[in-house]
């Protein structure tokens, strides 16, 4: 399906997923907003990472630093210095392009006519209080792993934990990239899902390899088919100026395998550098048996948009109801935005009542939608689209029988439940 990517980008536009930010002012250089379905989608992403890699277990627990850090940390972490593209501009057209993309000819005007690759800082400057100068220079961060190892004593101390444990974090990320593009999968401003293990230093490639294969898991769980997904280590020209060993896991995107997350060999490299530049002793005493260490770091890094967008692609039917075309997200029950749609027959007063019974007693235990404009066909079509795994019809039967119909997304089948019964059926369905 060649043209996969502008249906997704489409119905997630026309659903209220995804909007392009400023829009009114014509949008503003490859920056989105998320929709009312797209929050929940975006909330339910991170919900089910947090899930699995902080509450399901019990050697890792979470953190949520600032965006603005002392400058010193990005001096300390190698960002100042070493995070950048090398940019080229065209002197025909002027574009300015990622040296490393293009080759030796300007794609937007063919000339070969490019000045020499520069080194340009992907970091977003800024200045903090009233005055701008040298001394208040601050950055966006552009990842969030640094908040984590700046916390690393302050974890360590107050969670009592020991190697090997992790620390996790979400939140905003910052990137002044070059070329972003391919809607959410690259932008300036995005968010990541990062967790730092910390290990005893002769147990990283163990450790690595665990996570290499714990991570992909996590992605086919959540109904990414396993053949869409790829383990891709990176030569040793490829690596960080911090790792010492890195697996993407890749995504087959309409336009070819793309990086979804990171899964990064740190060693000991952020917390040395943080220890050299602050003065501060950050390692591990094993009490037990006297030995001190710096603690290795095997890193899990992820991208809320670009798991989404994974997710959305993968997600993405279209097939025959009735010998009428439909298209439907078969998401993941989790990932699902709205879990149960409630819809009355018919929009008679005898009806609505009833109806919003049902949505009441289901809204405390379910993210609900209430519906009742449009043929009832129209809005199972509605619901299919925006990844609903079950509608709720309340029919003038209902009245008598004080029973529903509940519609399956994906099998179509349609069961009359009590609706004593309702939440206990869905509960059972949708935890599945
Ligand atoms: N702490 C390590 C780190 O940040 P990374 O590979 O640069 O590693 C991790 O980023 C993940 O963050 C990527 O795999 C991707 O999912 C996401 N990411 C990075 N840059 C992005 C951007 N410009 N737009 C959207 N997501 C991005």
């Amino acid at each position: 399906m060649p043209d996969l990517t502008e249906k997704v980008v489409n119905l997630a536009k026309r659903r209220g997923f995804v909007f392009p930010s400023s829009e009114i002012y014509g949008g503003f250089r490859s920056t989105y907003d998320y929709g009312p379905l797209g929050v929940l989608l975006k909330r339910n992403v991170m919900d089910a990472w947090w899930r699995a890699m902080v509450q399901e277990r019990d050697d890792i627990v979470g953190l949520d630093a600032a965006v603005l850090m002392a400058p010193k940390v990005w001096e300390a972490s190698g960002h100042l210095a070493t995070f950048t593209d090398p940019l080229v501009d065209c002197r025909n057209c002027k574009e300015r392009w990622r040296a490393d993309q293009i080759g030796d000819t300007c794609p937007k005007c063919g000339s070969h006519d490019l000045t020499e690759a520069r080194p340009f800082n992907l970091m977003f400057k800024t200045h903090v209080g009233p005055v701008e100068n040298e001394g208040s220079v601050a950055y966006l961060r552009p990842e969030t792993a640094q908040g984590i190892f700046v916390n690393f004593a302050n974890v360590l101390q107050t969670s009592r934990k020991k190697p090997p444990f992790g620390i996790a974090q979400q939140g905003k990320s910052f990137r002044n990239e070059i070329t972003p593009g391919n809607f959410i999968f690259r932008t300036r401003e995005f968010e990541q899902m990062e967790m730092e293990f910390f290990v005893p230093p002769d147990q990283g490639q163990k450790w690595f390899e665990y996570w290499c294969e714990e991570r992909v898991r996590w992605y086919t769980d959540l109904g990414i088919p396993a053949e869409s997904l790829r383990l891709r280590h990176h030569d040793p020209e490829e690596l960080s100026h911090y790792s010492a060993g890195t697996a993407d896991v890749e995504f087959l995107y309409p336009w070819g395998w793309g990086e979804l997350e990171g899964i990064a060999n740190r060693t000991d490299y952020d917390l040395t550098q943080h220890a050299k530049f602050s003065g501060e002793r950050l390692e591990y005493f094993d009490q037990a048996s006297g030995e001190r260490y710096v603690p290795h770091v095997i890193e899990p890094a992820a991208g809320v948009g670009r798991s989404m967008m994974a997710f959305l692609l993968a997600a993405y039917d279209e097939d025959e109801v009735g010998g009428e075309a439909r298209t439907v997200l078969r998401l993941h029950h989790r990932l699902a935005p709205t879990k149960v749609a409630v819809l009355p027959l018919s929009r008679k007063d005898t009806l609505t009542p009833t109806a919003k019974e049902v949505f009441d007693r289901l809204k405390v235990h379910f993210m609900c939608d209430y519906d009742e404009t449009q043929s009832i066909g129209r809005r199972y079509r509605r619901q299919d689209e925006a990844g609903t795994p079950y509608c709720v019809t309340i029919d003038f039967e209902t009245l008598d029988d004080k029973a529903v119909t509940v519609r399956d997304r994906d099998t179509l089948a349609q069961d009359r439940i009590p609706i004593e019964g309702l939440v206990d059926y869905l509960r059972e369905r949708l935890s599945a």
